[in-house]
């Protein structure tokens, strides 16, 4: 079962999450339903609608966790698996780091858009993977330095995943704002 728009804005007002990481969650699922939507037309088999959720829904414990400190990729995993979205909360457990080996050079997968979608905006702009990572950098990397080695990587691995993406379709990741502020 995968909730519909109206249902995850529900839950997102239930679980209180504060209003930026709504405005943060709504334009990432924005850049993935275009880059869903242009994969489609190239031949891929997304499901829309669970594009939609899980991007709309990947920080859902977001909030909580700058109290408890809780991995929201985790938690939020844990809840939507508790509300009967097992496929949604797959989407949520990997939207930081992909499972290792999950990925297939000729398709892409709903995971694999919501994750690199979150990489394009920071905060609430679309900008490259370059500028995300450096903030992440500034945020977490410069305070806890055994976390630095696996920003560095999966920083290369969305980059692998960026080529993979645009490999496929007919724009470029300069363009996707260009798009979303034009439509
Ligand atoms: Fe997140």
């Amino acid at each position: 079962m995968i909730p519909t728009r109206e249902q995850c804005f529900e839950l997102i007002q239930r679980h209180r999450m504060m209003p930026h990481i709504v405005r943060h969650s709504e334009i990432v699922t924005d850049v993935a339903l275009l880059i869903a939507r242009k994969l489609n037309d190239s031949g891929q088999n997304l499901d829309l609608a669970l594009v939609e959720a899980g991007a709309l829904l990947h920080d859902i414990t977001k909030t909580m966790s700058i109290k408890t400190k809780e991995n929201h990729a985790e938690t939020g995993s844990e809840l939507l698996i508790s509300l009967g979205y097992p496929a949604v909360a797959d989407i949520v457990s990997q939207h930081i780091r992909l499972d290792p080996g999950s990925s297939a050079q000729d398709a892409v997968t709903e995971a694999e858009v919501v994750n690199y979608a979150d990489k394009r905006v920071k905060h609430e702009e679309v900008v490259d993977i370059e500028e995300r990572f450096r903030d992440v950098n500034d945020r977490y990397g410069d305070k806890f330095p055994d976390l630095k080695a696996r920003i560095e990587e999966n920083q290369l691995e969305t980059r692998l995943l960026e080529q993979k993406i645009f490999s496929k379709i007919d724009i470029s990741p300069e363009q996707l704002n260009d798009i979303l502020s034009n439509p």
